[in-house]
């Protein structure tokens, strides 16, 4: 298969960056699952832009830069927030409908927020941003989308990316494997992030570093991999992946108390509830240690809380909880990797013709700690600048590549595949052992590199631990998903707890003992 450029992964950057550049040539994005499974369906807030009249650019980008304790890329920052706005609008453009009052974008807030300045759709912002994009996306006939299709390798020469290659998923019970190699003027990563390496997690199943993973592999550099943002509400029932509590409850007034009924942020920040969230998530990690931790927001109406937040709403009922009436039980979890692969303002990776845009990328933006809502905001963005860079473009679609066409290549039965052949496999899945090695990760990284860690144990024992794993997992011959995704959590694994064990002291959401 040939095309001009190939996207990996169906969320926001993806998406958007596929709407780019279909006006430029055509477009295959392949998916893992539906093209609708992505992370970008579980972001709640909002998007963060300068919106009012009441802020400014410098405004947004101090506050971006403290909540990321002064370790962004001041350049990066004011580029995304000089931006921000006209991403809104292109947005609304495309048919996303944001809350309005009186012909004007309706605001919230969340932590580390000193403004309102979020544009929002009921709790559910990421599911009709993602909602409308797949709408368009369908509509063109520039692009294709192939789902169920895994990126395994990407095809790497002489520090060029020439596409990748993919496996797709057979029928449950079959055992063949279909590997074929895509060839593309320009790859781009956007497979968001790496919450399934950790035990306790926000992000859906599919986060699993496989864009990282890749992008390592391929030769990129990485970034802040430290810094693991975990949001401090997620629902404390026992759910996979953990149901998120929007920290807009609190930008409405929601108020954190313990089993005592205290209100313990107020003397622990000057913002108290909204103080950026790694404050907010190790305060109530050590509170939960004496008891569990509740969000109030019963001084709320019901029809209030029903229109404002629908979809918590209805979840929190589901499990007998009336949260005009009731309190809401929380607890952190993993949520956004802050680091990634470096990127500069046009998504380049290093990598001739492979790019990369979203939570996968280290664009500086986000230094040590993500402010709020600007996650969506950096995926737009920068998959909005590419298209005048694509102008430039000369590069061709290779017709097949000879030689050792794979930077790295751990499927040593799948070496010899040439150029754009076509490989059909009889692979026996060993996916049991993997999903049992993902676990051993999962409660590994939760153990060593969750909100509170310590140096010398992450090097002495975390490193061996995931060293072991890595070896278990490159000792299994065949080839499939799990197997794949479990080498890639593997991978992103060992370089997340050697980056913490290389910072010695504690910045942003990176927090030593
Ligand atoms: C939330 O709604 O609390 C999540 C928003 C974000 O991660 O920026």
């Amino acid at each position: 298969m040939k095309t001009d450029f190939l996207v990996i992964g169906s969320g926001i950057s993806g998406l958007n960056f596929a709407l780019n550049a279909a006006q430029k040539g055509k477009v295959i994005i392949v998916t893992k699952k539906k093209i609708i499974d992505a992370g970008t369906n579980y972001a709640q807030g909002g998007i963060a832009a300068v919106l009012s009249k009441t802020d400014n650019i410098a405004n947004h980008v101090k506050d971006t830069m403290e909540a990321g304790a002064w370790h962004n890329n001041k350049k990066a920052v004011t580029f995304m927030v000089k931006n921000s706005s006209a991403a809104i609008k292109k947005l609304m453009t495309l048919g996303v409908n944001f809350e309005m009052e009186n012909n004007q974008l309706k605001l919230t807030k969340e932590g580390g927020h000193h403004k309102r300045r979020i544009a929002y759709v009921g709790d559910y912002t990421g599911k009709e941003v993602e909602t409308v994009l797949v709408k368009r996306v369908k509509e063109n006939k520039n692009i294709t989308v192939l789902e169920n299709t895994f990126a395994l390798n990407l095809l790497v020469k002489n520090k060029t990316c020439f596409g990748a290659q993919v496996i797709k998923k057979a029928k449950k019970t079959a055992k063949n494997i279909k590997i074929e190699n895509i060839f593309a003027k320009k790859t781009i990563l956007a497979t968001g992030g790496i919450g399934q390496l950790f035990k306790h997690t926000t992000n859906p199943s599919i986060s699993t570093g496989d864009g990282i993973a890749l992008g390592i592999n391929a030769g990129c550099k990485t970034k802040d991999m430290e810094f693991i943002q975990f949001h401090p509400t997620a629902l404390d029932k026992k759910l996979s992946p953990l149901f998120l509590m929007s920290e807009t409850l609190r930008g409405e007034g929601a108020i954190l108390v313990n089993n005592k009924g205290e209100k313990f942020m107020k003397n622990r920040h000057l913002l108290k509830d909204l103080a950026p969230r790694d404050v907010v998530a190790r305060e109530i990690y050590q509170q939960l240690k004496k008891g569990p931790v509740y969000l109030d927001i019963r001084h709320k109406s019901s029809e209030f809380l029903k229109k404002r937040f629908p979809q918590i709403h209805e979840k929190l009922k589901e499990i007998s909880i009336d949260m005009s009436k009731d309190l809401i039980p929380v607890t952190p979890a993993a949520h956004y990797l802050c680091g990634g692969i470096v990127t500069d303002l046009h998504g380049k990776t290093g990598i001739k013709n492979l790019f990369a845009f979203g939570e996968v990328t280290c664009t500086g933006v986000h230094g040590a700690n993500r402010l709020a809502s600007n996650s969506l905001l950096e995926a737009l963005v920068f998959s909005n600048q590419i298209i005048k860079n694509l102008g430039k473009s000369t590069s061709t679609i290779a017709k097949s590549v000879t030689g050792d066409i794979f930077s790295y290549n751990p499927y040593t039965h799948v070496k010899n595949i040439p150029g754009n052949a076509f490989g059909v496999r009889n692979l026996l899945p060993s996916a049991r052992v993997a999903m049992k090695l993902k676990h051993e990760i999962k409660n590994l990284m939760w153990e060593y590199a969750g909100i509170i860690r310590n140096c010398k144990k992450i090097k002495k024992e975390a490193i061996p631990k995931m060293r072991k794993i890595e070896k278990k997992l490159d000792t299994i011959k065949t080839i499939n998903q799990e197997i794949a995704e479990a080498r890639n959590m593997a991978k992103v694994g060992l370089l997340i707890l050697k980056a913490a064990a290389k910072r010695k002291k504690s910045l942003g959401c990176h927090f030593m003992l």
